[in-house]
This record gives C-alpha cells, sequence and structure tokens, in this order.
C-alpha cells in the first residue's frame, strides 16, 4: 500500500507485520479457517497486519502497539492469538511480546519473536524503524503446536512513530 493512501486511511503511527506468510497460507487453506482482527489492528495489503500505536502504553524502551488478531481451524483445535504486540528495544535488539496467546486474564506477556532494528529514515513527521531477520524465541514454539523450532524466520516488521516516541 503506497504511503499517502495509509495516510488517508489514519494508518500512520503503527506496526506493519506480516507474522508468518506460511502460516497464513496455512490457515487459508484450511476448509474451517479463519482469521480475525480487531481492537486497533486491520489487515493492509497482501497479507500484512497493521497494529496501531499505543502511546499511552508505551515508554522508555517498550513501544506498544495494540489490537486482537485471532486464528483458528481445525474444528477448535488450533487458536492462536496475536495481540497487543510490544517492541521491547534493547540498542538494536528487538524483542516482540504479546499478551497470552490462550487470552486468558491476567497471564504474562509472552516473547514471541527477536530480532535486529534499524532506523530505516524519517517520513512525513514520523520515524520509521524495521527488523529483517525476525525470528521465533523459544518461548514462541509451543504457540505454534512446536511445528517451527526456536529461530525460524517470520516475515519482516516495520514501525512508525511519531518523531522523537522512540524513546
Ligand atoms: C487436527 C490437528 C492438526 C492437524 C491434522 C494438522 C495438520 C497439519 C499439516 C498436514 C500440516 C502441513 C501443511 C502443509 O505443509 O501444507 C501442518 C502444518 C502446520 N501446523 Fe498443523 N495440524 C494440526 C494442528 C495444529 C495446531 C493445533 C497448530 C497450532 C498452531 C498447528 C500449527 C501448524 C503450523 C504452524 C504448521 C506449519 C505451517 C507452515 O508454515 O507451513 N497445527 N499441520
Amino acid at each position: 500500500m503506497e504511503a499517502d493512501e495509509d495516510a488517508r486511511q489514519g494508518l500512520v503511527h503503527g506496526l506493519r507485520w506480516g507474522l508468518k506468510k506460511s502460516f497464513l497460507d496455512y490457515i487459508r487453506g484450511m476448509p474451517d479457517g479463519r482469521g480475525s482482527v480487531g481492537d486497533g489492528a486491520v489487515p493492509v495489503g497482501t497479507g500484512d497486519l497493521f497494529y496501531a500505536h499505543d502511546a499511552e502504553r508505551s515508554g522508555a524502551g517498550v513501544w506498544a502497539f495494540r489490537g486482537d488478531v485471532r486464528f483458528s481451524g481445525h474444528f477448535g483445535l488450533l487458536f492462536v492469538r496475536v495481540a497487543n504486540p510490544w517492541l521491547e528495544v534493547d540498542d538494536s535488539s528487538v524483542v516482540v511480546s504479546i499478551e497470552d496467546p490462550q487470552a486468558r486474564t491476567d497471564a504474562p506477556r509472552v516473547p514471541l519473536v527477536a530480532g535486529t532494528l534499524r532506523r530505516l529514515g524519517d517520513r512525513e513527521g514520523t520515524e520509521v524503524w524495521g527488523s529483517d531477520d525476525v525470528a521465533l524465541t523459544a518461548a514462541g514454539v509451543e504457540l505454534f503446536n512446536d511445528v517451527y523450532a526456536e529461530g525460524e524466520p517470520f516475515e519482516p516488521l516495520v514501525a512508525q512513530l511519531p518523531l522523537g516516541r522512540a524513546g
């Protein structure tokens, strides 16, 4: 999607991420595969997710985004929730943590993927950061039924923040 079209739709400050294309293809290929997107997340482009920037919950070293994305299939056996991702940033390292994938309240956040963060530049009063070596953490393995091993490559991500907010 072009930058001006993103802006028209209000999709400026946020996290854009394709999660894992082969997993999305797997869900799409299932007779009862379903995806739902809400609470600040919307589908964009050809299979990416956009999670809105959550300024209130962001702070030093934490870039918070909001949105609840859920996948289901295999007659209820498969349920994966990727909700309210936070980029936990330490120098050039980033860990993306999500809320409990089973949607239990009060369960701790789970570090899902990790990578190297690079500033990609500025765009129209925003700063743009990206990671293209996004890989599954040990803690994320269980979420995908142990199909992927730790270090499995996930899709690159791009975060666009108001200038000066990447504390
Ligand atoms: C009824 C139980 C299940 C059956 C019969 C089943 C079957 C399969 C099959 C046949 C594949 C290979 C698909 C392909 O290569 O095109 C696959 C891949 C996969 N399954 Fe399942 N599965 C089941 C449950 C689950 C559950 C509960 C999860 C949890 C998330 C899961 C996650 C995955 C993942 C992540 C892949 C790899 C997708 C990829 O990246 O190519 N599966 N499964």
